[in-house]
């Protein structure tokens, strides 16, 4: 899930170690064991060749799906090549394929419950959909199965081979349950998918039990975590902050080092589902989380966040020197607890800013066809069944606010607006104006109303 464009500093950190022919000095840069990015250098330009393994052939060829140019040495013509490419088409497709889950999380967004809801898309609508997809140009967005759990729903395996079939990359986010077995994980990387995300939301039993409602989950959820590293999948961890949890942020950090872990993805909370009855962070230690975030990817493990977009601003900072926010107290604990458990840093920082957010490369799905900017903001702009969802993300009024950072408050006047743009779903989430200010960000001064006032 990682986007094809990112610094001229990124690109020569990951290349395997380019080789000197006629045509330039080529490399290639796997994204994902079934594509790569071939790179050839020629100077300040970087002509790029996306490649993806043909799932159908099951062949080692590959396919040359898109080319282009592009200089990499300026953040900002940069970031107007990807706006571009938002403008045009997302670059995750989130499709919460049922809200049936036989977990009960305290913060679920989508309150999610044991059986499906009615009226569920069936696999023909599906088919249709992952048919409207596949007209995007390359690269094709990733498509991720999602939920409540996608292993609740039957045609799970017939979803993931259409899509297979239509060139679109599949990822899958399942729920730890005992549907999860060594035999599921083999069925799926037969069936041509390598990216899989679980969730891990504390260190210990106490923790992550009592979020996740369920007792022995926290080691049960390890287990998954080895067999799917075991399997050959690119795994991802999503851990979601809460009051609860922030203090043990280095410690699962440690465990993801541990266990060779691929990507933490790291959510912050949202205020809507049964995420209402769930304590959040306060905006400094947000603005703490994200100093600890960039430190935390120097050990090889990419970071990234959802519904965190400061982050962007923090590790933009911290890139250039600038000075910030300050820091506080929960920041030097979390500092102290990495350096105690993994030692000094053996990597450069490594947490990609594609940009992305609710509504800007990202478009959600819901289980009954209702399309959102996110999974986080179930503000419906139209339904899968009656409208066309190419067209929902490119024209939805609220989707063109979004993505021209139309911003109201004190995220419309930042100057890292299209950088960061605050979260929209928790803006919405607070205020009932998806394109208020985030209350999050320790940047928004003036505290926002809440919308039950
Ligand atoms: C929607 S879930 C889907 C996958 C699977 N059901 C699970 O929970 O692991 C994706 C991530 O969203 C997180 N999440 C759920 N409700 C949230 C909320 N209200 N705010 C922030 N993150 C939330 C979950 O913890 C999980 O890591
Ligand atoms: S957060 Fe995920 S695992 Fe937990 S109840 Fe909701 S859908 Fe199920």
């Amino acid at each position: 899930m990682e986007s094809d464009l990112c610094t001229r500093e990124d690109l020569v950190r990951r290349v395997k170690a380019p080789e000197t022919t006629r045509l330039g000095r080529i490399a290639t840069w796997g994204i994902a064991p079934s594509n790569a990015i071939v790179l050839i250098l020629l100077g300040d330009l970087w002509l790029y060749l996306a490649t993806a393994h043909d799932a159908q052939t099951e062949s080692m060829t590959t396919t040359i799906h898109g080319a282009g140019v592009a200089s990499l040495h300026s953040g900002e013509h940069r970031r107007a090549i990807l706006q571009r490419r938002f403008n045009d088409r997302p670059l995750l497709v989130f499709w919460e394929l049922t809200k049936a889950c036989d977990l009960a999380c305290r913060h679920c967004r989508a309150d999610a419950q044991r059986n499906a809801s009615l009226g569920e898309l069936t696999t023909a609508e599906g088919y249709q959909m992952i048919d409207e997809l596949s007209q995007f140009a390359s690269p094709r967005p990733i498509l991720i199965l999602t939920g409540g759990d996608c292993l609740k729903r039957p045609d799970l395996l017939e979803l993931i081979d259409y899509a297979k079939r239509a060139s679109l990359p599949v990822a899958l986010a399942p729920s730890v349950t005992p549907l999860l077995t060594p035999d599921t994980m083999r069925e799926w990387r037969d069936h041509g998918v390598t990216t899989v995300s679980i969730s891990l939301d504390g260190k210990d039993e106490q923790t992550h039990d009592g979020v996740r409602g369920v007792s022995g989950h926290f080691s049960a959820t390890m287990t998954t975590l080895s067999a799917l590293k075991d399997a050959g999948f690119t795994v991802q961890i999503n851990t979601t902050i809460m009051a609860g949890n922030v203090e043990q942020l280095a410690d699962i950090a440690a465990i993801l080092v541990a266990q060779n872990i691929d990507i933490w993805e790291v959510f912050f909370l949202v205020a809507t589902g049964r995420g209402t009855e769930v304590g959040a962070t306060t905006p400094q230690q947000n603005e703490d989380v994200c100093h600890f975030l960039v430190d935390a990817s120097r050990y090889g493990v990419t970071v990234r966040s959802v519904e965190g977009p400061f982050l962007r601003r923090v590790t933009q900072q911290r890139h250039e020197g600038v000075t910030g926010p300050r820091t506080g107290q929960l920041y030097e604990r979390l500092r102290q607890r990495l350096l105690y458990v993994l030692g000094d840093p053996t990597h450069e920082p490594c947490v990609p800013s594609a940009a992305a957010r609710d509504g800007n490369g990202i478009v959600f799905v819901s289980a009954t066809g209702d399309v959102y900017p996110s999974g986080f903001l179930p503000h419906a702009l139209g339904n899968v069944r009656e409208s066309s969802l190419i067209a929902l993300y490119r024209n939805a009024p609220l989707m063109v606010s979004i993505r021209d950072a139309d911003f109201h408050g004190t995220c419309g006047r930042c100057s890292f607006k299209r950088l960061c743009g605050g979260s929209r779903s928790r803006a919405f989430a607070t205020t009932g104006d998806a394109l208020g200010s985030d209350p999050a960000c320790v940047m928004v001064r003036t505290p926002v109303p809440s919308r039950t006032q």
